[in-house]
C-alpha cells in the first residue's frame, strides 16, 4: 500500500517531566492540528463505525449468551450449532424482549419470554411454538416467517471476535457495505507473526469513557509515574530519570511512535501504535521478531463503561508446564489487574473533567511527549465530525440503566476477580509448601 507518511522527530527527557517543571511547550496543540486540517492525506483512514475487536474468543462458551454492548446498544454474541459466532442485536422481535436470561438449544437462540427460537440466519424456526400449545394462532407458520433477528457481520479469527459495527444492525447481513477490510485491524497485518507466540490475556472493564482510556495506553509519559512501582523493567520508575528521542508517523492506517534512549548504548525503549478504532498495539525492535507484544483492545460499552481485552504474546516462557509450575498465568494477571487498578480512579476523574467541559484548550497545555496523545485526539475529532456513533443509540437520565451495570464483569470495576486470583496464588503456593512438609512430617 501506498501511503503518504508524516514522520516527525521529537526529543524530550524524562527528568524535566519528572520534576513537573518542565517547560511547556504551547504551540503543539495548534502545530498539529494545523497540520493535520492542511494535509488530509496523513489521516488515518478509518473512522468510528468499523471492525472492532469485541470479545476473545475464550469468552464465546458453546451453549451461553455473552451480553456486551457498543455505543449503548445491548447486543449479544453466542456460537451455532457449527460453533461459529453470531452477533445479535439483543431485541427478540416478538415483543422487544431481551435474550438475557434466554438459552441456547442445538445451537439456536431461545427467547426467555415466550420461547421464540431462532436459527443461525436469524429466522424463527418454527421448532418451539412462540405462544403456549394451548393457545392456537393459525396463521402461526406465516408469522414466524416474518420475525427475523438483527445482526452484525461478526468474524472470528486469531483468538479475537470481530464484528463490523455501523449502529444499524441489519436481518440480512448481505446488505452491510463494509468499507474497511478486516485486515487493517489485525496485528498480523501489521508484520506481528502472532501464531509464534504464546499469550495471556484479562478482560478488564472500566466506568470511564471510552477514548480517555484508549488515550491512557498512548501516553508514555504516565507509565513512569503511575505503573513505576508495578512494572517489573528498572527503566521504568518514578524515580528514574529516562531521556527519549522520539519519531512518530501518521499513515493511513496507523499512527506510530517509537521511543529510544538517548543513551545510544540503550537503544530503543518502545514503540506504541494506534490501529483505530479501538486497538493499541505496544512492543519493542521490529514487528516480526519482537519478544514481547502487547495488544489492547477497547470496546466502547457505552456512555461512562468501556471494556479492554488485554492480551501480552511472548516468545519467552513458552513451555507450559515450567508456566504452570510457576503459576505464570495468575501471577501476571496480579500484575495486569494491579496496572489497570492504578489508572482506574484517574480515567474516571478525567472523564468527569472532560465531560464537564474542563479538559479545553485554555486549561490544558500538552507537552513535546503528549504528541501521541494529540494526534489521537485531531484523529478522534475528526471521526466524531464525519459519524458519530454515540448519537445513533442516545440514552438520558430516565433511560432505564438495567445494562449498564450488568456488564461491568470485571475488576477494577468488579474486584471480585482480583481478589479470588490472589486467593488461588495463596492457596497454590501454601498447597505446593505444605504437602511436602507434612509428608516428611509423616515419614519422620
Ligand atoms: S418477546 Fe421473545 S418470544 Fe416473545
Ligand atoms: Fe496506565
Amino acid at each position: 500500500m501506498s501511503e503518504e507518511e508524516l514522520t516527525e522527530f521529537n526529543s524530550f527527557n524524562k527528568a524535566e517531566q519528572a520534576t513537573l517543571k518542565s517547560p511547556i511547550n504551547e504551540n503543539i496543540d495548534d502545530k498539529v492540528s494545523h497540520e493535520t486540517s492542511l494535509k488530509p492525506s496523513n489521516q488515518l483512514k478509518a473512522g468510528l463505525l468499523g471492525w472492532y475487536a469485541a470479545a476473545s474468543s475464550n469468552a464465546i462458551k458453546a451453549g451461553d449468551i455473552y451480553h456486551f454492548s457498543m455505543y449503548n446498544e445491548p447486543l449479544v454474541l453466542y456460537r451455532d450449532k457449527d460453533s461459529i459466532v453470531k452477533c445479535i442485536k439483543d431485541l427478540c422481535p416478538h415483543r422487544g424482549a431481551s435474550f438475557i436470561d434466554g438459552q441456547i438449544k442445538q445451537g439456536e437462540l431461545v427467547c426467555p419470554y415466550h420461547g421464540a427460537r431462532y436459527s443461525s440466519q436469524g429466522e424463527c424456526t418454527n421448532l418451539d411454538r412462540i405462544t403456549c400449545s394451548h393457545i392456537v394462532d393459525t396463521n402461526y407458520d406465516n408469522y414466524a416467517k416474518k420475525i427475523h433477528l438483527s445482526q452484525y457481520p461478526c468474524v472470528e479469527k486469531n483468538g479475537y471476535i470481530y464484528i463490523y459495527y455501523t449502529g444499524k444492525s441489519k436481518t440480512n447481513l448481505n446488505e452491510f457495505e463494509i468499507k474497511e477490510p478486516l485486515e487493517n485491524t489485525l496485528a498480523e497485518s501489521y508484520g506481528f507473526k502472532t501464531s509464534e507466540y504464546e499469550f495471556e490475556e484479562v478482560t478488564v472493564d472500566f466506568k470511564a469513557d471510552w477514548a480517555r482510556i484508549i488515550e491512557n495506553h498512548l501516553d508514555i509519559l504516565h507509565i513512569f509515574w503511575v505503573h513505576g512501582d508495578t512494572i517489573p523493567d528498572k527503566d521504568v520508575s518514578k524515580n528514574v530519570i529516562t531521556s527519549f528521542d522520539q519519531s512518530i508517523k501518521r499513515e493511513s492506517r496507523q499512527i506510530q511512535s517509537k521511543y529510544n534512549h538517548k543513551d545510544k548504548n540503550k537503544g530503543e525503549f518502545i514503540t506504541i501504535k494506534f490501529i483505530p478504532p479501538g486497538r493499541v498495539v505496544i512492543y519493542k525492535g521490529e514487528e516480526e521478531t519482537s519478544r514481547y507484544v502487547q495488544v489492547l483492545d477497547h470496546v466502547p460499552l457505552a456512555e461512562n463503561r468501556a471494556r479492554v481485552i488485554v492480551r501480552h504474546y511472548r516468545r519467552f516462557m513458552k513451555n507450559k508446564l515450567f508456566t504452570r509450575i510457576f503459576l505464570f498465568k495468575n501471577l501476571q494477571h496480579q500484575v495486569f489487574y494491579k496496572v489497570f487498578s492504578e489508572d482506574y480512579m484517574i480515567l474516571k476523574t478525567q472523564t468527569f473533567n472532560q465531560q464537564m467541559g474542563y479538559v479545553e484548550k485554555d486549561n490544558v497545555k500538552l507537552l513535546g511527549e503528549d504528541k501521541m496523545v494529540q494526534y489521537y485526539w485531531d484523529w478522534l475529532n475528526n471521526a466524531l465530525s464525519k459519524e458519530n456513533p454515540w448519537d445513533l443509540h442516545p440514552t438520558n437520565e430516565h433511560t432505564n440503566a438495567v445494562h449498564k451495570d450488568m456488564r461491568m464483569l470485571y475488576p477494577p470495576e468488579n474486584p471480585k476477580l482480583a481478589i479470588q486470583n490472589k486467593r488461588t496464588i495463596i492457596f497454590k503456593v501454601a498447597r505446593r509448601i505444605l504437602i511436602p512438609i507434612i509428608l516428611i512430617l509423616l515419614f519422620v
